[in-house]
């Protein structure tokens, strides 16, 4: 990855936002009528001591931990319902568009429309996202037939960090000789929560996102963003993990497997260890920022922005904290998580598409991903239209 890679640059961004919203409070009455019903329906053995009642959920534990308000959902009454915990999506026959590329044409289309490209200015499609909705085929090349897009596409998964990973992945394709590729993170997070988990129950949302990058051939454009560097870092960890997988039918005819509907404790949803990821992940992302800043010749105190993942909001300002030596104001490290809450690949997206528009020619800012892996991706840009 070389550091001077104005060859290619962003000239767009599009965003889904799903139409449902859940607040903490909604969520956590859900959440504590589950806990309610669960304890009385095993009220014997958890006063023979035989098994531990569980505890309740707060909505000021959940913002005052992770800065979270409320959150986006595909489908919000089977998250609610205390019976199912869970969204309800219906299935679709294959000849219908599945819902995940649904989301994904919509970020795509949007940005395909802010940039005034056609299908036929595109040339490539990489669905970069933590859970792809089936092993095959791709969703990418289900939304590039959507999108009418002549080409190539691909999905790949890098969990949190997608996004960053997709956008180095895109100027790699770019510089082998493609055009233009648009990069989707469409994120059904609320189908990997465990909604039944006090731990983590209030932790993600759905939504998704695209970004077109283009060989830059200093054609005019609406807007464009020279990438002046990426760099990537991948570190083995099982503190967030999901072992959900194509072999969970073998080993359920083992009798090994939980049940992930019926237990709570279930490793086929989203686990993690929060305080570890915390301790962790801050100094691995900011002397990631760090050094990528120091090796492209920019200062920290002239980047405008960080637009950071967006899992928790006390993490955002550490790595800010520790990269610029000072505290980072709003305006700096903006946050969409109150709104949004994690959001998996797509949060560092959508605070650059939200939080752009005032930059002038020149000025330079830091989109960065990262989370299970654990990965982490920076991408440094300087607006140059
Ligand atoms: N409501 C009320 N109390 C809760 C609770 C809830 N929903 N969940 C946990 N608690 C309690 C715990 O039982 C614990 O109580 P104790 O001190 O009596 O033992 C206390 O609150 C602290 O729990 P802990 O899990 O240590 O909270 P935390 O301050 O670490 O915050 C996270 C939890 C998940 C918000 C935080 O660890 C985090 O965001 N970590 C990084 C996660 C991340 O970025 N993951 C990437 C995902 S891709």
């Amino acid at each position: 990855m070389s550091q001077d890679l104005a060859d290619v640059r962003i000239v767009a961004t599009g965003l889904y936002t799903p139409p449902h919203s859940i607040s903490n409070d909604e969520l956590v009455a859900a959440f504590n009528a589950y806990v309610e019903d669960f304890n009385s329906k095993n009220a014997a053995a958890i006063a023979a001591g035989d098994m531990e009642p569980l505890h309740p959920s707060s909505s000021e534990f959940i913002e005052k931990a992770s800065g979270i308000k409320a959150r986006y959902v595909i489908e919000k009454d089977g998250i609610l319902d205390i019976a199912r915990m869970a969204p309800k999506v219906a299935p679709r026959a294959n000849e219908e568009l599945s819902i995940l590329a649904e989301m994904a044409v919509a970020a795509a289309r949007e940005a395909m429309r802010s940039a005034d490209l056609k299908a036929a200015d595109i040339d490539g499609v990489i669905c970069a996202a933590s859970n792809m909705q089936r092993a095959y085929p791709a969703i990418a090349v289900e939304i590039q037939d959507a999108l009418g897009i002549d080409g190539f596409a691909f999905d790949m998964n890098v969990a949190c960090a997608s996004a960053a990973f997709g956008i180095e992945t895109g100027l790699g394709l770019i510089r082998a000789g493609a055009r233009r590729i648009i990069m989707v993170n469409p994120e059904i997070c609320s189908a990997h929560l465990n909604f039944r988990n006090r731990d983590c129950h209030f932790i993600f949302g759905d939504v998704a996102t695209a970004v077109i990058l283009e060989r830059n051939d200093g054609a005019p454009a609406s807007e464009a963003w020279d990438i002046l560097g990426t760099r990537l870092k991948t570190k083995f960890s099982n503190n967030i993990r999901n072992n959900f997988g194509f072999l969970n039918h073998c080993e359920r005819e083992t009798g090994a497997a939980a049940d992930p509907q019926t237990d709570p404790s279930t490793d086929k949803l989203f686990m993690q260890e929060g305080r570890k990821v915390f301790k962790e992940v801050v100094p691995m992302v900011s002397e990631l920022i760090s050094g990528h800043l120091g090796d492209t010749g920019v200062a920290p105190e002239d980047v405008k922005r960080f637009w950071l993942h967006q899992a928790n909001l006390s993490m955002n300002e550490f790595i800010a904290r520790k990269v610029l030596g000072r505290d980072a104001t709003r305006e700096e490290a903006p946050v969409i998580l109150d709104d949004y809450a994690n959001t998996s690949s797509a949060g560092s997206i959508i605070a650059f598409h939200k939080y752009k528009d005032d930059f002038k020619p020149g000025q330079v800012g830091v989109i960065c991903g990262f989370g299970a892996g654990y990965s982490a991706g920076s991408v440094i840009v300087r607006k140059t239209a």
